[in-house]
């Protein structure tokens, strides 16, 4: 559960570095986040020998990653031995158990992201081979069931293209407040957004949404609702809003250097605490079965430390 910031504090009072009254907390949380931050993807990679059973050393490195930057890059050793089984088992592994079962997630919780040709529910770019444009998973989602843990991995890459591109949401929140601290104020406003309802011929498959970009949970962790797909979001009219959503929005320049690009192989995957991510365009052949395959999770859960208590 979610809940905006004002209220947070008073159920939680563990960030006060997001509290926009207390400067001091701010930075010194950001002083420590941004020391020795990767700069490039391959800071976030991971060698995992065995995905069903980590050893200590890689089930830490992996927290630590996600700890520092909300995204950390798996490679597997033995890529062929990895389905569905395995990313939920590896998922138990940071305490992500919660699937958000979605209108096109598989019988199992897990989605097969691949192109189909003819879709099941509606255009979701995921399906085709398009470019999809950054934004947070499930940003569409009631404020009860917000995704905050992912895995996506990699069974097979496209031929080419299919990059993705990360950037860690705690990143973005420093670079908006260091901007005009009224942004982040705008954009925790529960009314800052409103995603329209999900229509599809004539039916109403979800009901509009309207709710923050940034919220901080229970656990006093931030969390993101965002879509850069103009057409998903519908803005608050209210200067400070539209200024703070574009602010939002170019801070995806290509030459931004917190964008982390890494073109995922086969055997790889990515762990993030719902981090903000885009794909490029990849090619796929129609007539082959052996297109670019990925397993999506989704969960409720943050990644966490299931070694330690609380
Ligand atoms: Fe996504």
């Amino acid at each position: 559960m979610t809940a905006p910031l004002s209220q947070s504090f008073k159920q939680a009072g563990r960030a006060d570095h997001f509290d926009l009254a207390n400067e001091g907390a701010y930075h010194a949380w950001r002083v420590r986040k941004l020391a020795d931050y990767p700069m490039r993807a391959g800071g976030l990679l991971v060698p995992v020998a065995d995905g069903f059973r980590l050893t200590r050393a890689e089930r830490l490195a992996v927290l630590r990653t996600v700890g520092k930057t909300n995204i950390a890059i798996y490679q597997l050793s033995g890529p062929a031995a990895a389905d569905k089984h395995m990313v939920r088992e590896l998922a138990r592994q940071f305490g992500l158990q919660h699937l958000d079962n979605n209108l096109c997630a598989d019988e199992d919780g897990i989605t097969s992201l691949q192109v189909v040709g003819k879709r099941r529910v509606g255009e979701y770019i995921p399906y085709t081979s398009k470019r999809l444009n950054w934004h947070t998973d499930g940003y569409y989602n009631s404020p009860d069931r917000q995704i905050r843990g992912v895995i996506l991995h990699c069974v097979r890459p496209a031929a080419s293209g299919g990059e993705n591109a990360f950037m860690d949401h705690e990143i973005a929140y420093i670079q908006l407040r260091d901007e005009n601290p009224d942004y982040i104020r705008a954009l925790t406003a529960p009314d800052a957004m409103t995603i329209p309802p999900n229509v599809q011929n004539g039916e109403e498959l979800r009901a509009s949404r309207t709710g923050p970009v940034f919220s901080v949970d229970v656990g006093g962790h931030l969390h993101m609702r965002y879509s850069a797909r103009g057409r998903n979001i519908v803005w608050k009219k209210d200067s400070t809003t539209q200024a703070a959503a574009e602010c939002l929005l170019n801070l995806f320049q290509p030459d931004s250097p917190y964008i982390f690009r890494h073109r995922l192989e086969a055997g790889q995957g990515v762990i993030s605490n719902n981090a903000l991510h885009c794909r490029t365009e990849f090619e796929h052949d129609a007539g082959s079965d052996q297109g670019r395959l990925l397993y999506r999770a989704r969960y409720f859960d943050r990644v966490r430390d299931t070694h330690q208590s609380g």
